[in-house]
């Protein structure tokens, strides 16, 4: 049996909030474990391209309020809070947070929230319009991916909007990723790797919370999934 300092004391992947606060000890490890890169210009052009692929799912209206679960440093919430009424970021790492509000200073609209990493018990019922969740999935255990479709749910009005995203498995991309990770010793798994999800999954996932109109996109090497809290009946 291995018994070794590195294997001793790394949380498990479950164990989010230690793993993420490790993660993002310094302003530039907190970049590199969001985007895999510290160059700023990549920050601003993938947070354009996050934005992007939003508005051509769930849309951004200027009377919204957003939520984002695992919003990092604010890479997305920067590009998104001017567009709309209100932008909460959550994350279960304070570190984060604190890089984000940083970043974020000058927007007037913006609200940070720390979670536990298992729900957004904080949210009020019916408070927000869109709920997103980027590239956090693949972080996730797949339960507490789920349970946090279902705090959608509940924190979305009737007719707010969720949108997911997570690797690909089924694609050439998602394939590759899964082959990388794979070739690491079960006992040196770094407890963040990511792990891809089909579009089956993410599409049950809203299904089962009774999202309606769910929508899938997989023309990259990512799923990306939305649907809709179906609207309050008068
Ligand atoms: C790869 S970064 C992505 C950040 C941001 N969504 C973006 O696209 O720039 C993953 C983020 O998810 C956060 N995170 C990890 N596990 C979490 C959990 N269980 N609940 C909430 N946030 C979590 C991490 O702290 C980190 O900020």
């Amino acid at each position: 049996m291995r018994d070794d300092k590195a294997t001793q004391h790394q949380p498990t992947r479950s164990d989010y909030k230690n793993v993420w606060m490790a993660l993002s000890d310094t302003h530039d490890r907190a970049i590199m474990h969001v985007i895999g890169s510290n160059d700023e210009s990549a920050f601003e052009s993938t947070g354009a391209g996050t934005l992007k692929f939003l508005r051509e799912t769930v849309g951004i209206r200027p009377d919204d309020v957003v939520l984002e679960i695992g919003c990092g440093v604010g890479r997305v919430g920067k590009q998104i809070a001017s567009l709309c009424r209100r932008w909460i970021g959550c994350d279960v790492s304070a570190n984060m947070l604190q890089f984000a509000a940083d970043r974020l200073r000058s927007l007037p609209n913006i609200e940070l929230k720390e979670i536990s990493g298992y729900n957004l018990q904080d949210v009020p019922d019916a408070s927000c319009d869109v709920v997103y969740c980027t590239v956090v999935f693949m972080h996730l255990e797949s339960w507490d991916r789920y349970a946090y479709v279902l705090e959608a749910a509940r924190v979305l009005k009737g007719g707010g909007r969720l949108y997911i995203d997570n690797v690909n498995l089924c694609s050439e991309g998602g394939w590759k990723v899964f082959e990388v990770h794979r070739a690491f010793p079960p006992d040196r798994r770094p407890p963040h790797i990511t792990e891809c999800s089909t579009p089956q999954e993410l599409e049950t996932y809203l299904k089962r919370a009774g999202f309606c109109d769910v929508q899938l996109r997989t023309d990259d090497s990512f799923v990306r999934a939305w649907g809709l809290k179906p609207p309050i009946q008068q």
